[in-house]
């Protein structure tokens, strides 16, 4: 639980504190993407069960030491943590939170309403008002035993379809378009002090933003707190454009909530639905073409996924008074979903972390990035 954002670097706090002796006037180097970026946003990571139980140390070491927020990529989704409607299983969860106070981390949990991973009791009740019932109580029990605990929830995610319409959902079907106020309303209830958040990804296509802006404003006109908006940040080298993300920033904040870039990653690999009449099929399971930097990423590569990485992160750093956080979906690139999405057993190079556990160009050029930001700043 981390209740306080640190907006003074610890170089910035050092020169007050030091006054204009020699040393203070040398900004120390960050040491880390948390060091570094602890001015600007929480910096965060998604962590498996591995990742959880510390299994790795090398790997927890990082996370310990990169990261200042985290998120269960899987273990509280409704399939894990409430597998049966009278069973909860807290065990992971708790040691998420758990990891996330040891290392004083931000801690975000994801999600309370989602259709998809759903656990299967959701979908033998037949009454609508029993449904509703069982929903209410499914975000109140898990809220509120997490209260405190948890600093902000995905309260819903992935409610919208592509043209800004609403998902034909289970909860759509059985609850009507309040399900979602009633979603927010009900978390709220359990834990007032969590940031909520509604969660989608291709936030940035302007048809599902419209959508997305549309449902926001009719929770809040109804009186009921919605504290943010989460972009899934599953983008590509060239896709969508920096413009198309600077507006979506732009469009969401003057809502009044906060924004948080969730679930980041950047595929390096050919995306089958852009090709033209392409139909997702087996044929591209062993398509070499799919899969072309099986045996390692080539030089060129690194540097255009290190640059695609600065130029969003300037973005962001821009509109840091806008964003709350920034969430890296997993640490390194052998954990990443993209290895098996949209095609599985490929060869994906999108987090900041290789196979090794090395940082990557990435990385390096968002440090960078940050450093010659803090030159600025102190320069003006
Ligand atoms: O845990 C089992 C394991 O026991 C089994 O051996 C293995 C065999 O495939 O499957 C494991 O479960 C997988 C699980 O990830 C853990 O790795 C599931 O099959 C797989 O479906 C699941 O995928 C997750 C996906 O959500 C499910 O929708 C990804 O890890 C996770 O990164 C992804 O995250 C979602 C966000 O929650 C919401 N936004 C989109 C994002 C990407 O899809």
């Amino acid at each position: 639980m981390k209740t306080l954002k640190l907006f003074l670097s610890t170089a910035v706090l050092g020169t007050l504190a030091m006054g204009c002796t020699q040393e203070a006037e040398k900004p120390s180097e960050p040491k880390t993407l948390r060091q570094a970026y602890q001015d600007a946003f929480y910096i965060g990571t998604a962590l498996n069960r591995f990742q959880i139980e510390e299994s790795d140390s090398v790997m927890a070491e990082i996370v310990g030491k990169e990261f200042s927020s985290i998120t269960a990529e899987n273990m509280m989704k409704s399939m894990h943590i409430h597998p049966k409607r009278d069973t909860f299983n807290f065990e992971m969860a708790d040691k998420f939170v758990a990891l996330g106070e040891k290392y004083d981390m931000f801690v975000h949990g994801h999600t309370l309403v989602w259709h998809s991973q759903l656990s299967p009791w959701f979908g033998t009740i037949e009454d609508s008002l029993e449904f509703a019932d069982a929903t209410e109580k499914h975000i109140k029990d898990i809220a509120s035993k997490y209260k405190g605990k948890i600093d902000s929830w995905d309260v819903v995610n992935e409610a919208l379809n592509e043209d800004g319409s609403l998902r034909n959902s289970i909860f759509l079907q059985k609850m009507g378009e309040d399900y979602l106020a009633s979603a927010f309303k009900w978390a709220a209830e359990a834990d007032n002090g969590a940031d909520l958040y509604y969660n989608d990804y291709n936030m940035t296509n302007p048809e599902k933003r419209q959508g997305a802006i549309a449902m926001v404003k009719n929770i809040l006109d109804q009186g009921v707190k919605v504290d943010g908006i989460g972009m899934q940040g599953h983008w590509h080298l060239n896709s969508p454009s920096l413009e198309e993300i600077e507006q979506s920033i732009l469009d969401y904040s003057a809502l009044g909530v906060k924004v948080a870039i969730t679930e980041l990653d950047v595929s390096v690999l050919p995306n089958p639905w852009d090709l033209e009449g392409a139909e997702i099929s087996q044929n591209f399971e062993n398509s070499e073409g799919m899969n072309p930097y099986k045996d390692g990423l080539p030089d060129s590569i690194q540097v255009k996924l290190a640059n695609r990485y600065k130029d969003i992160f300037s973005l962001f750093l821009k509109h840091k008074d806008k964003i709350s956080r920034v969430t890296f979906w997993g640490v390194s690139d052998g954990q990443s979903w993209l290895n098996g999405f949209p095609i599985r057993g490929r060869t994906n190079y999108p987090l900041l972390f290789d196979r090794d556990l090395k940082p990557k160009a990435a990385y390096d050029s968002i440090m960078a990035l940050k450093e010659r930001f803090d030159e600025q700043q102190l320069a003006n």
